[in-house]
């Protein structure tokens, strides 16, 4: 009877070979991520430890609070690499952004190229008190500027919890689905849990991502996976491949 009971795994132990991360604040000093270099290579370290093999890092572009332009971003990125090869960590992530969709955001994607996941792939989230009241117009202009909307972390939009028909329309919209993975040990909370439960048992989630900030979002790793079957987690941790170069 007791076979009935296996343990859980670990969030650490669902990481892939190979694993390419796709949604991360690993750039020194550019948001509210990594502080400086050091630090960077901190949180590197430790999710290599974790088996995570690639990373694709997205400092936020958040006009008012990190006003983060692909200039600034480019710039970090190479003084950062030149810091880390020197601490023999060889290519260690491709810089992209994380966009909030907002009113700057629509009219950055119209006048210049955006910085991308891969392809025509775009990170995009909104603020996690409301949606914006354009949401809609901006996806779809998005998409004919010629992009693909990935959204960051459905399952954190509280005000969609008990809208869920909302996640219908922002798929059917166009929008590809990323679930933080630090969602399914409870970091969020047990409402943010039971929401990337229901997405994955809906076959919503396309893709994974830590989203690191800091070590808190490092050491969670360790912590028991809270979600009852892993099977559609495991998939999207595979799907996130197709950003491999
Ligand atoms: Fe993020």
């Amino acid at each position: 009877m007791f076979l009935f009971n296996k343990p859980k795994p670990s969030l650490a132990d669902l990481i892939p070979e190979g694993y390419i991360d796709i949604h991360s604040h690993l750039l020194p000093d550019i948001d509210d991520g990594a502080k400086n270099e050091e630090h960077s290579l901190k949180l590197i370290n430790s999710l290599r430890e974790y088996g995570f093999s690639e990373f694709i890092t997205t400092p936020h572009v958040l006009t008012g609070v990190w006003n983060n332009t692909k200039e600034g971003i480019i710039s970090t990125e190479t003084r950062a690499k030149k810091f880390l090869k020197e601490q023999s960590i060889q290519n260690p992530f491709k810089a992209a952004a994380e966009y909030i969709m907002d009113e700057t955001f629509s009219n950055l994607f119209k006048s210049e190229p955006l910085l991308t996941l891969k392809d025509n792939f775009v990170l995009v989230e909104m603020s996690y008190i409301n949606a914006p009241i354009q949401l809609y117009d901006i996806i779809y202009d998005l998409q004919v500027a010629g992009y693909k909307p990935v959204l960051a972390h459905p399952e954190r939009y509280l005000f969609y919890h008990k809208r869920f028909e909302e996640y219908a329309k922002l798929k059917k919209s166009g929008c590809k689905f990323q679930i933080n993975l630090l969602s399914v040990v409870g970091y969020y909370g047990k409402e943010v849990l039971e929401t990337a439960q229901k997405l994955l048992d809906d076959d919503m989630i396309d893709f994974a991502g830590s989203d690191t900030h800091h070590e808190r979002h490092t050491d969670a790793y360790k912590n028991k996976v809270q979600i009852k079957k892993t099977d559609k987690l495991l998939t999207a941790l595979k799907n996130n491949s197709l950003f491999k170069n």
